[in-house]
């Protein structure tokens, strides 16, 4: 019988195996392809020394293809708990250098269980994919293990906050848990995410596309807007990570971290006031307003290379959380469009569930027109931003900037669609269209028949300005509730947090809605 101290060092080599992971050949590999290992990129995000590892001495138990003999400790992931600024994450990092890091039953079950502890402990979970997708070997058990996963994302979607880093190749079906988190983060040239890759395009399509081009971080962060956040490397994708987390909330239930902040709360900014020109046709950058308003002008933003006409991101109001939508009049002029609808109504719907405030700035001329759009289903798609606002019952604070055109005014958080304190500036218009537009329209005849007709379209615009571009109308009406200097704008923003900090508002009782995918 072996003696106690026998058995404990059976233990340290079991444990020295299961850090080696698929060896240091293939670690050497990971290294020179600049890839960080499985281990490595734990200790990069957590805390130093809050790791608590589980299951690292699960093996599989397929017996094809000669697998019996080739059993690596932790199959190919490993999993656990630790802390990220003292909040506690669940995570699992695919080991690439295990058989690839591809997923069988035992891996399936092992990512499993921390994401049913998750559930339990109302935690986020953070997935560092880095995998060669299904473990070949082990067939049907494999896709089975990735359904098991996908069950767990779809019913802690909205429970509790999920993270993907994508490090490496994630392909396939594979990539579906992913696309199910509310977060993807591509780490540049490491990451690829394809349903069907580079060759297997070629053979049906005969398109020639490099992986890179089809599937990089560059590609899903501009083209697709599969992924939202892209890194250079993966110590930067991880550090955005930590940043990202310290806006959420670990649950659906708690509300997001207060961070302190020394900012003055009433701040005011005067250089606001000359931000917005005075041709309504000018651009300028909304993101200098956004960033002004917030506490230390530190804007987290998501989605900065993916349907720039919109930004989004999160900010604190005297330390309190906030989602921030913005129309970008830099870009298509503010129109909203299919993939600008698409971007902002998924973060509404994201910080509805998770109690984070939404502030929006609203400069709208309208949806983009064309075919394109049309037979896109710009309908659909604006829909979703609409309904996305609608149900949310998050405290909602708009700040109408200069234009508010149309049913995009209405879109944009409008009072009608329960935005709980809404400003205006001073030169904002709000209506159904712009001046020039209304005029052609209405008084086309009466243009017509004039002596000089640029001379009575001018006139008939000046005076169409004068009545409805303003934001006057609107604040008449109850629609505006209070019409503001720029400059005020953060002071203004902070009290109304503060004051809705408490709002409780609800959507009739339901299985669920029906928002038009
Ligand atoms: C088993 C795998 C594997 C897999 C890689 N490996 N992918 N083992 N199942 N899916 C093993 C390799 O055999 C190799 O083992 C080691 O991992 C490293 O792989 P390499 O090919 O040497 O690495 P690299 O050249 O960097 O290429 C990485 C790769 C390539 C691009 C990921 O391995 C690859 O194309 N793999 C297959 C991808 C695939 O078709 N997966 C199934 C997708 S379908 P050794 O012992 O030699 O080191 C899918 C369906 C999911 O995932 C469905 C869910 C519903």
């Amino acid at each position: 019988m072996p003696t106690n101290r026998e058995m404990s060092e059976l233990l340290k080599k079991k444990n020295d195996e299961a850090e080696l992971g698929g060896g240091a050949d293939r670690i050497a590999a990971q290294h020179k392809a600049g890839k960080l290992t499985a281990r490595e990129r734990i200790d990069f995000l957590l805390d130093p020394g809050s790791f608590v590892e589980l299951d690292r001495f699960v093996t599989h138990r397929c017996s094809d293809f000669g697998m019996e003999d080739k059993k690596i400790l932790g199959d190919g992931v490993i999993t656990g708990h630790g802390t990220i600024d003292g909040r506690t994450v669940f995570l699992f990092a695919q080991d690439f250098t295990s058989f690839g890091g591809s997923l069988g039953e035992a891996f399936a079950r092992k990512v499993c269980k921390i994401m049913d502890l998750a559930m339990k402990t109302g935690a986020p979970v953070i997935g560092l994919n880095d995998s060669g997708g299904a473990r070949i070997q082990e067939g049907v058990q494999s896709l089975a293990g990735y359904a098991d996963i996908f069950l767990r994302n779809v019913l802690a979607s909205g429970v509790i906050p999920q993270i993907s880093v994508i490090m490496g190749p994630c392909a396939g079906g594979a990539v579906y848990s992913p696309a199910l988190t509310d977060f993807i983060l591509m780490v540049e040239n490491t990451a690829h995410m394809f349903i069907t890759g580079p060759e297997v395009i070629k053979a049906v399509t005969h398109e020639v596309v490099s992986k890179e081009e089809l599937g990089g971080a560059v590609a899903h962060n501009s083209k697709s807007g599969v992924s939202l956040l892209r890194a250079p490397n993966d110590q930067a994708a991880l550090q955005q990570i930590r940043e990202l987390l310290a806006f959420l909330p670990a649950n659906n239930l708690e509300d997001p971290p207060l961070v302190p902040s020394k900012d003055d709360p009433n701040r005011v900014d005067e250089k606001l006031d000359a931000l917005i020109p005075d041709s309504p046709n000018k651009p300028y950058d909304m993101k200098v307003l956004i960033k002004s308003t917030l506490d230390d002008g530190y804007f987290f933003e998501v989605g900065p290379d993916f349907a720039k006409n919109i930004l989004i991101g999160f900010g604190r109001y005297n330390g309190r959380v906030a989602g921030i939508v913005a129309n970008q009049p830099q870009v298509l002029a503010g129109c909203l469009d299919i993939d600008a609808s698409i971007k902002a109504a998924r973060f509404v719907r994201f910080c509805d569930a998770f109690n984070i405030p939404i502030v929006t700035f609203v400069d709208v001329p309208g949806f983009l027109p064309g075919t394109d759009q049309e037979f896109g289903g710009i309908i659909l798609h604006g829909a979703k931003l609409l309904y996305a606002f609608c149900e949310a019952t998050v405290p909602k604070v708009t700040v109408i900037t200069r234009k508010g055109y149309g049913g995009a005014y209405d879109v944009m958080s409008s009072k009608h669609i329960r935005g709980d304190v809404n400003f205006a500036y001073p030169f904002s218009e709000i209506a159904v269209m712009g001046s020039d537009g209304a005029v052609n329209i209405i008084f086309r005849k009466e243009i017509e028949k004039a002596k000089d007709p640029e001379a009575e379209r001018k006139r008939l615009t000046e005076e169409y300005r004068a009545t409805f571009a303003t934001p006057y109308k609107a604040a008449e009406l109850g629609y505006i509730d209070e019409v503001i200097e720029p400059r005020f704008t953060r002071v203004k923003i902070v009290k109304a947090l503060e004051m809705l900090k408490n709002k409780v508002d609800k959507n009739p009782p339901k299985k669920h809605g029906n928002i038009p995918l």
